[in-house]
């Protein structure tokens, strides 16, 4: 089985599960920390580098207040009760996304999990958190843009390099695969700019019902891709 250098994961499907259960959305939101768990348990013990997971995009801003709340409050208890673990197993936490929006007690907790987890070399994990791939890249426009006019920069500077280098994801590999669970065939702002070239594998399971079997699926449809990156096949 070939192992990615960088999965992205969007955990897609918490809603429905929770109302096929005749419970609340926020349930399946819970529940589905305990998939998140065993994912970043399944990233160490394969030995992939880098895992992106997509936990709040900047359109989720649409749903009810509550819910919003709910997955804020969801973000903190995780950190809280995993920060411990996390260091313990030398994984490194970035949050990628939009900080200007976000109430100042969960910048302060995204802070302490980046700063504490800072010299751990082993799995990086990222959590997509008020991240959304359009906004990034025209966050990368404006500072490129402000470049430009101080003078820091020339338009002949303006390579994919640069591009790539202005994202969120500044420093980390472009994700070489990315998983859906939940059914729904699309990325949906995820990665927009870095997954030009990554596998999409969807998979038919709702998110709080992702296990490791799931994971080994994933990674053998990955597995089972020939990747060109634009070129042709060669023939040996
Ligand atoms: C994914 O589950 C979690 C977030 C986007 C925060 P959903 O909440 O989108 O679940 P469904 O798609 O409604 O089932
Ligand atoms: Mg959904």
């Amino acid at each position: 089985m070939t192992i990615p250098t960088h999965i992205g994961v969007t955990m897609d499907g918490n809603g429905r599960w929770a109302l096929a259960r005749g419970k609340q959305r926020t349930e399946g939101h819970l529940e589905g920390i305990k998939s998140l768990r065993k994912l970043v348990d399944c990233a160490i013990r394969y030995k992939v580098p880098y895992l992106t997971v997509f936990s709040f995009s900047s359109e989720n801003w649409r749903r009810p207040k509550s819910e919003v709340e709910f997955i804020f409050k969801l973000l903190k208890k995780f950190v809280n009760s995993d920060l411990d673990k996390l260091i313990e197993n030398n994984v490194r936490v970035r949050i990628l996304g939009g900080r200007d929006d976000l109430e100042p007690a969960l910048k302060t907790i995204i802070a302490k999990v980046e700063e504490k987890t800072r010299s751990n070399t082993g799995l990086n994990l990222n959590v997509a958190f008020n991240y959304g791939g359009r906004l990034e890249i025209a966050t990368a426009m404006k500072n490129i843009g402000q470049d430009l006019l101080d003078g820091k920069l020339k338009i002949c500077d303006i390579t994919e390099d640069l591009v790539s280098s202005s994202l969120f994801t500044a420093g980390l590999p472009d994700p070489d695969l990315l998983i859906r669970t939940g059914g729904e065939q699309r990325t949906s702002n995820f990665l927009v700019w870095q997954a030009a070239y990554a596998e999409l594998v969807f998979l038919d399971v709702l998110w709080p019902q992702f296990d490791e079997n799931w994971f080994v699926e994933a990674l053998e449809k990955f597995s089972s891709r020939q990747r060109r990156f634009g070129g042709i096949e060669t023939v040996t």
